[in-house]
């Protein structure tokens, strides 16, 4: 069974699916796709069923990333389905939290900027209703993020 991720923001057209779809680029990057699956959702259902934001997907291709995906919202199953749940913000934690009252999976759910290692910032910002640089602010912290999160998962969950 590999071990599976699964990234969380709002809509999920922006910043979730870019770090599922960066962290599946490093994964493939050090042929460890059979030992980790990543997923990503929204904790909102505005945007079910619809592709990446075009914004959000150019400046992830000017990284060399591909950004897949379809849109969907998070369900309670996910937290038995994901060993580990990763929220872009506090707000995106603090939704998710809320569905575990009795907190039997707050163990899985962590904060994505926890794994930075170049970055001082506590969340991945929101870049949907502002300008292009926002957009490419995110792809330069996801990167570091998902960097730091495979490096740890290489060194206490992958057997090699
Ligand atoms: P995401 O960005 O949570 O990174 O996918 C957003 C997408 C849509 C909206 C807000 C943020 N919205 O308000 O529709």
């Amino acid at each position: 069974m590999s071990y599976q991720l699964l990234f969380i923001c709002l809509g999920n057209i922006c910043r979730s699916p870019s770090a599922e779809n960066i962290m599946n680029h490093l994964i493939a990057q050090r042929q460890l796709s059979e030992q980790i699956t990543c997923d990503s959702a929204g904790t909102a259902s505005y945007h079910v069923g619809s592709p990446p934001d075009r914004r959000m997907a150019f400046a992830a291709s000017q990284r060399g990333i591909t950004l897949k995906g379809q849109a969907r919202q998070f369900r309670p199953s996910d937290f038995e389905s994901f060993d580990l749940i990763l929220a872009m913000d506090k707000e995106n934690y603090a939704n998710i939290v809320a569905l575990d009252p009795e907190g039997r999976y707050r163990h899985k759910v962590r904060l994505m900027c926890e794994f930075c290692r170049h970055h001082p910032d506590q969340e991945v910002p929101d870049p949907y209703y502002g300008g292009e640089e926002g957009f490419n602010d995110v792809i330069d912290l996801l990167l570091d993020a998902c960097e730091g999160l495979l490096d740890n998962l290489v060194q206490t969950q992958v057997a090699r």
